[in-house]
Order: C-alpha cells, then sequence, then structure tokens
C-alpha cells in the first residue's frame, strides 16, 4: 500500500524564526526515508515565482493582491502539491492560505468574504465530492509583534509587508488567531518567544503526537 501524502504549512508573522525548523523537519522526514518537497508561497512554481516577486514589490490595491496571491496558489497546487501528495510525499509549505487570512484580510482589512470565495475556488479538488484542499496541519510560531519587529529590525532590506508598522502585525496575529478558532485540530500553535531549542521541540512533538515522526534519537 503507499504511504498517504502529508501536507504541511508554516505561518507566523514575518521574523517568528520558520525557516529553521521547516529545514529541520525536511531531515527528519527523509531520515525516516520519505520523500520531501520543500516549497513556499507565494511562489514554488516559476509562474508563482514571477507573481511572488510582483506582490511583494510592486504597489496595488488589496483586491489585486488577493487575486495575485491565490493565482500563485493555483498553479503552485496544480504543478506542486496535488502531484506530490498523489506521490505519497511529504509536502512543507512555507505560507499558505492562512497567510492571505492573516495579511490581506486581517493586515489589510480586505474583505473575508471574497477570500473565501477565492479559497473555495482555488482549493476545489478535480473529485467530485472531495474536501477542499487544506493542509493536514498547520504550524504556526506564535510571537509577540513587539518581539517579531526587534528581530528584524536591521534584518536585510524589507518587502512591502516586512517594512509595515508593528500595528499591522498585531493585526495579523490576531488573524491566524481567528483562523485557528475556525479550525482548531488543523492547527499546533507553537509559543516563539523562547530559545529556538525549545520551539523545535514543540514543533517536533506536534509531528509525533500524530505519529508522522518516531521520537527524536538524542545525540
Ligand atoms: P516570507 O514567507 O516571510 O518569506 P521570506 O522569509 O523570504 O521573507 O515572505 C512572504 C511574505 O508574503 C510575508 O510577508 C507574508 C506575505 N504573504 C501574504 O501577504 N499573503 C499570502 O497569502 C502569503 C502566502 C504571503
Amino acid at each position: 500500500m503507499q504511504t498517504a501524502g502529508l501536507f504541511i504549512s508554516f505561518e507566523g508573522i514575518d521574523g517568528a524564526g520558520k525557516s529553521t525548523h521547516i529545514t529541520g523537519l525536511a531531515e527528519a522526514f527523509r531520515a525516516q526515508g520519505r520523500a520531501v518537497v520543500l516549497t513556499r508561497e507565494p511562489g514554488g512554481t516559476a509562474l508563482a515565482e514571477k507573481l511572488r516577486d510582483l506582490v511583494l514589490n510592486d504597489a496595488m490595491d488589496p483586491l489585486c493582491e488577493a487575486l495575485l496571491m491565490f493565482a500563485a496558489r493555483r498553479d503552485h497546487l496544480q504543478q506542486v502539491i496535488e502531484p506530490a501528495l498523489a506521490r505519497g510525499e511529504v509536502v512543507l509549505c512555507d505560507r499558505f492560505t492562512d497567510a492571505t487570512f492573516a495579511y490581506q484580510g486581517a493586515g489589510r482589512g480586505f474583505d473575508l468574504a471574497v477570500l473565501r470565495q477565492l479559497e473555495q475556488w482555488v482549493q476545489a479538488s478535480t473529485e467530485p465530492g472531495a474536501r477542499l484542499r487544506q493542509p493536514d496541519l498547520t504550524v504556526w510560531f506564535d510571537l509577540p509583534p513587539a518581539v517579531a519587529a526587534q528581530r528584524l529590525a536591521g534584518a536585510r532590506l524589507p518587502d512591502r509587508f516586512e517594512s509595515q508598522p508593528q500595528a499591522f502585525f498585531e493585526r495579523v496575529a490576531a488573524g491566524y488567531g481567528a483562523r485557528m478558532q475556525q479550525d482548531p485540530g488543523r492547527f499546533a500553535r507553537v509559543p516563539s518567544d523562547r530559545p529556538m531549542e525549545q520551539v523545535w521541540l514543540a514543533v517536533r512533538q506536534a509531528f509525533e503526537q500524530r505519529g508522522w515522526l518516531g521520537a527524536e534519537v538524542t545525540k
């Protein structure tokens, strides 16, 4: 029997420290013999990476921003995510639709009903009667925006989102909280205002609890 694919997304405000843990998880899954696809949104395909460049750097209105996020997502789902899941692989995706609800919805104040409609269209399955495609698990790195701001200060040149004021990130963080409330079983909230090793342990635990990773061998 073929192993079932696993679709995992990673979320949090800018500066929450997702990247290191995503790489660590890829290694852990590969060590167990699983094929892993590491990818990101917006992006993950040639077309979606072009859209990423536009949406992170060019001025545009919120509807345009939301449409481009979902256009990139559609291509990414069709070209990369769905085929990998069909092959039984583990897809580790740096951000997915919760980011659109948090950033465009809560952060920018864009109409959530329109976002829900786009989510229905873009994540619809081609199989009749199948449920909407959603991650099997979303790891939410929850970090107070004031701490994130300190971490980001003086990092690299900020993009259109990273340059937003702290109040924007307060709204984004609340937006993630609201998404989690609507579908708590899909989320693992990881408090991230603590040393990286502790955050890593909490991340690992979320996967071990679900039986997706074996207990870590201590070095
Ligand atoms: P990010 O994932 O933080 O990548 P990097 O680590 O290279 O900065 O950057 C992507 C940015 O795009 C981030 O600021 C959040 C934003 N974003 C949205 O506003 N909406 C979305 O739907 C997605 C996927 C990302």
